[in-house]
């Protein structure tokens, strides 16, 4: 089910038709942010393809964004690895094919699960690299020719994590810290051709896997997580969808080799697993079961 609605075009920040006539291309546009975003710029007029993995969950997806506004475009296309720049090449085809062109890309499919160093084997490091970074390099490679033409924007989508050195999620900022490099060295190299290359960095956003992750259920119902962000409340989908139309809209058009941090002001507080520190590293390194 969609989490925008035409009240986003009614009652929102932005003119109805802002993206008319515009063409998106998301990788994991499947999943809760992504999907959101690519919510938010079909519903001011853009049509878009969403690329994904899972054949049924893409497709589904895509059938359901495209409900949301009269005369919208949107195609799901399952069955694509980020890891593979081929398939994302065949993607960009299709795109072109059906939708005539591609103006703004979000680079958006990653992979994530909690691990600490002692147990993070080097194949699961280059797995995570491989989807985020790797992946985003791919999207961009793939999509490069037909920006080009349109004078488009990238958007990567970021992490905080790296900022602080946050545990068990090393190989996220690994990849992440590189996304950010990536995007700005884009910034720089395309500039000159008119493309502008942007990330955004997501706190933590209610909803999300990655939420479900990094913040489980606790007995105080998150409040003492909640009371840590300046903002005092957990961002949504909505507040990454509405930077993203922002990043893609003319208001931006002087913008590139930025990354936008939506996360309430959380990171400049420093990591929220401060009181768990050092004795959920300190257990993880005992555990002799280390893994290569
Ligand atoms: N902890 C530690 N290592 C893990 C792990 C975990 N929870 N999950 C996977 N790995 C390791 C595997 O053991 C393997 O390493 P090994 O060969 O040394 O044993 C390596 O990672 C690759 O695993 P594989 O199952 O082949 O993964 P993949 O490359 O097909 O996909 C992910 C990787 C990250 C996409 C997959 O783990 C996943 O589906 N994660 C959850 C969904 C997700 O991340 N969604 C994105 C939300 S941001």
């Amino acid at each position: 089910m969609s989490t925008l609605d035409q009240s986003f075009v009614t009652n929102g920040s932005w003119k109805p038709d802002l993206f008319k006539g515009k063409v998106v291309f998301v990788t994991g546009g499947a999943g809760t942010i992504c999907r959101v975003q690519t919510e938010a710029l079909v519903l001011l007029g853009a049509n878009a393809v969403i690329i994904g993995r899972n054949v049924e969950k893409t497709e589904k997806a895509a059938a359901e964004i495209q409900q949301l506004r009269a005369g919208a475009k949107v195609i799901g296309i399952g069955g694509v690895d980020v890891r593979s720049v081929e398939s994302i090449a065949k993607a960009v085809e299709v795109t072109v094919k059906e939708l005539g062109r591609i103006d703004f890309v979000i680079a958006g499919a990653a992979g994530n699960f909690i691990s600490d160093f002692n147990h993070l084997s080097s194949n699961a490091f280059k797995s995570v690299v491989s989807i985020d970074l790797l992946g985003s390099y791919n999207t961009a490679k793939a999509t490069f020719q037909e920006l080009r033409k349109t004078k488009g924007a990238y958007l990567f989508v970021s992490a905080t994590l790296h900022y602080y050195g946050i545990p068990f999620q090393l190989h996220v900022g690994a990849a992440k810290a590189g996304v950010d490099a990536l995007s700005n060295a884009l910034a720089v190299e395309l500039g000159p051709l008119g493309i502008r290359s942007n990330a955004i960095a997501p706190g933590l956003i209610e909803g999300t896997e990655g939420f479900a992750r990094l913040a489980p259920p606790s007995e105080d119902g998150g409040n003492g997580l909640r009371d840590k962000i300046p903002l005092q409340k957990f961002g949504t989908s909505r507040d990454i969808a509405e930077a993203t139309v922002y990043l893609f809209s003319p208001a931006a058009s002087y913008v590139t080799g930025t990354i936008e941090v939506v996360d309430g002001g959380a990171w400049h507080i420093g990591s929220y697993m401060q009181d768990l520190y050092p004795s959920v590293v300190i257990a993880a390194n005992e555990d002799p079961s280390a893994k290569i």
